[in-house]
């Protein structure tokens, strides 16, 4: 279909939600409307909305004032994958699935919409993969505190977690420093260690562990030991949810067999806490920051990165992109083809810059690997 063709377009939020969404709802809807006179339907939570046709004309007035708004004004949904879609519950409790595809393409026929903006993260790509092959234009636009989708290098909602992450970890600090304790924080981010790395980093945390690098329960005991024993007799431990003992899995807080990513994550801290408590002579808490991360407004890098990618989508979908995954790269915004990202994920890699800065600074990733040169006393944030 010719760019000068489409004039009415969906938007849909799926997965977990986070900060920005509605910044992004707002970029895009805006850009249509003002530079294209582009008709916008938004799509109630996710591709769930998509399967129940239920779908809504937004006006100017409804996607004004939402910039800082957390949430998204659409709703959204991470247990819902069109090609595997729980339909009815077996007599044993467990779910049976359908294809229903075909049911969204029919939703998007009547709806007559030209193209659908899917603003998501790798399960969402994944479920807009067949829409695609079906021959709707989708472009997507990179989702999720988590950072982790494949082909770009930031997705919007993470810095708003870093952020939200560092303020708890500081606040951890001051009540650890006073007890003499040993903090343990979880924090999200599924497979992936970036909120983790980068909020400990930001937060002058003593050990970071990241399901990247494998940490020894040894090298744990070791270094808290050290570091209790000397200086300032307090630590601040940031556990990624992921994070898992060489040779050892993640723990798992449940499974939901209806997402297109059934396992929920959730425990770690706590088992961390438990080696600590065990093998130190450390008086040791927990906490967990959970979905705190995906709340509230987002801060103004998100909301500066919310508004580049939905104005980016319209760009190119007006330029005569089709099946486009929107991205950042070396700080400069383009575009790569959608189906990479679908359901692939991008993982910290174990020589990234802020692990080897970290590590120089005294920071244990709880590998054994690192400095052994005098002092681990000192607080890194010192
Ligand atoms: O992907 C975002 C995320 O918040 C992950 O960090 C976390 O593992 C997961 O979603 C939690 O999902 P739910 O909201 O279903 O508990």
């Amino acid at each position: 279909m010719s760019p000068d063709s489409i004039r009415r377009i969906g938007i849909l939020t799926g997965g977990g939600d986070c900060p920005g969404l509605n910044a992004v709802i707002r970029a895009v809807a805006k850009t249509a409307m003002l530079q294209f006179g582009i008709e916008v339907l938004g799509i109630e939570d996710g591709f769930q909305g998509l399967i129940e046709n239920r779908v809504r004309s937004l006006s100017f007035r409804d996607v004004s004032g939402i910039l800082t708004r957390g949430g998204t004004i659409l709703g959204s949904n991470n247990r819902c994958n069109p090609r595997r879609y729980c339909t009815s519950m077996a007599a044993d409790g467990s779910p049976i699935f359908s294809d229903v595809t075909s049911t969204c393409l029919e939703t998007i026929r009547s709806n007559r919409l030209d193209a659908v903006i899917v603003i998501g993260g790798d399960g969402t790509m994944l479920c807009a993969a067949p829409l695609i092959e079906a021959g709707i234009n989708v472009i997507g636009i990179p989702k999720t505190i988590d950072n982790d989708l494949f082909g770009t290098e930031i997705t919007f909602g993470f810095l708003t977690a870093v952020a939200t992450a560092t303020e708890a970890l500081d606040r951890l600090h001051s009540t650890a420093d006073s007890h003499h304790r040993v903090m343990v924080c979880e924090v999200m981010g599924r497979n992936a260690g970036w909120i983790a790395l980068t909020s400990g980093v930001a937060s002058g945390s003593d050990m970071i562990l990241i399901p990247e690098i494998p940490y020894k329960e040894d090298a744990i005991a070791q270094y808290i030991t050290q570091r209790m024993n000397s200086g300032p007799g307090f630590a601040i431990v940031v556990v990624a949810e992921g994070a898992k003992a060489v040779g050892g899995n993640p723990s798992v807080a449940r499974i939901d067999p209806t997402s297109p990513d059934p396992i929920r994550l959730g425990g770690i801290g706590q088992r961390v806490a438990d080696v600590i408590a065990a093998r130190t002579n450390a008086e040791v808490r927990t906490t967990s920051l959970g979905h705190i991360l995906r709340g509230g407004m987002p801060i103004a890098a998100d909301r500066i990165l919310a508004t580049n990618f939905g104005y980016h989508a319209i760009s190119i979908l007006m330029e005569g992109a089709s099946g486009r995954l929107v991205v950042r790269e070396n700080n400069v915004f383009s575009d790569v083809d959608l189906l990479i990202s679908a359901g692939r994920q991008r993982l910290v890699p174990t020589n990234h810059a802020l692990i080897t800065a970290a590590r120089a600074l005294g920071t244990s990733f709880g590998d054994g690997v690192g400095h052994t040169h005098g002092c681990v006393g000192s607080s890194t944030i010192d």
